[in-house]
């Protein structure tokens, strides 16, 4: 039996798997550049985030109907189910859609339907967190979030994602005020490949109550405190930062020092389809390879549903 867990940092268009992005490509009449699966994941060579980014948002080509992003959500919590998951924190990037003439709702209620009876289906309970494409200008955003208002019944919260650099979280000030005006709760990647300011600016200008990634915070030992002082969760993914290389291997990540500074970390798949593995997977690649203890493993599993956006009872029942 692996071991109950929430995930808490998990792009939904990053849990496309070749088969399936072949198999849409053909429902849709969608060209892909790739003759067969064997050929795009060998293209799953990344030398860092924007090399990854350019094939993630290449392959949403296929994605058009509300069905397919229901099977998409449907593959998804099939996988995370068999691997221990019982709660899912989900991140989509609408405007990775949007720019693309498939409309917010069309995204929306296709995760929804896979989503909405997850808890039946598979056990697993959901939330959908909305991402800005930090990339993309400030307007853009908050354009996103009025194009969501009608949706906000199935949103839980923002977040910030895609390429980092040059980008800081301060560009996204007004977004994130309107989006906690709506009650909506606030994450965002910082420190993956931003410097530690990044993650300082999410916290202070942005108000965010997690940090996904927040991997450089080592960088700054006086963040690091603070981080453990005010027990702000970082979703932390070590296969992610692998492949992406802001770590060489497995073998250097910094996750054991992480803990070891009391930081309420937790572990997550990211990307699943193009990383080599999804939460369960990356668990035991930590054990194995970080020579994490069994009681250890026990606190990430336990962090992961103290960070998640459970009230007391759904967390109870989730564990
Ligand atoms: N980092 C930033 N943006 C992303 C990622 C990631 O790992 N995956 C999908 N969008
Ligand atoms: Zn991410």
């Amino acid at each position: 039996m692996p071991l109950p867990k929430a995930e808490l940092h998990l792009h939904i268009e990053g849990t496309l798997e070749p088969e399936l992005a072949f198999e849409l490509a053909a429902r849709n009449g969608v060209p892909l550049p790739y003759a067969t699966v064997g050929d795009l994941r060998a293209a799953y060579d990344f030398k860092d985030l924007q090399s990854f980014l350019d094939l993630y948002y290449e392959l949403t080509a296929v994605l058009r109907t509300e069905r397919d992003f229901e099977d998409l959500a449907d593959a998804y919590l099939a996988r995370a189910a068999a691997q221990g998951v019982r709660h899912a924190e989900i991140f989509f990037d609408p405007q990775a859609h949007t720019r693309r003439g498939v409309a917010l709702g069309t995204v929306v209620e296709g995760l929804w339907r896979a989503l909405g009876r997850g808890e039946d289906s598979h056990g697993v309970s959901t939330r959908l967190i909305m991402c800005f494409l930090r990339d993309e200008s400030a307007e853009s955003a908050l354009e996103t979030l009025r194009a969501a208002e009608p949706y906000l019944d199935r949103i839980a919260g923002v977040g910030l994602d895609s390429a980092e650099a040059g980008h800081p979280p301060a560009k996204f000030r007004e977004v994130y005020e309107a989006a906690a005006a709506l009650g909506l709760r606030r994450v965002a990647h910082a420190g993956e490949e931003g410097p530690p300011e990044y993650i300082r600016q999410a916290l202070d200008v942005l108000g965010v109550e997690r940090v996904d990634h927040g991997l450089r915070c080592l960088e700054d030992p006086e963040l690091v405190a603070r981080l453990a002082r005010e027990r702000i969760p970082l979703t932390l993914c070590p296969l992610s930062n692998v492949r992406l290389r802001a770590v060489d291997t497995l073998a250097d990540h910094p996750l054991p020092a992480l803990l070891d500074a009391g930081l309420l970390c937790t572990v997550n798949s990211d990307d699943p389809a193009y990383f080599g593995g999804y939460v369960g997977d990356t668990f035991d690649a930590v054990r194995d390879t970080l020579g994490l203890t069994e009681d250890r493993l026990r606190e990430l599993a336990r962090n992961s549903f103290l960070a998640a956006f459970l009230d007391h009872d759904e967390e109870r029942r989730a564990r």
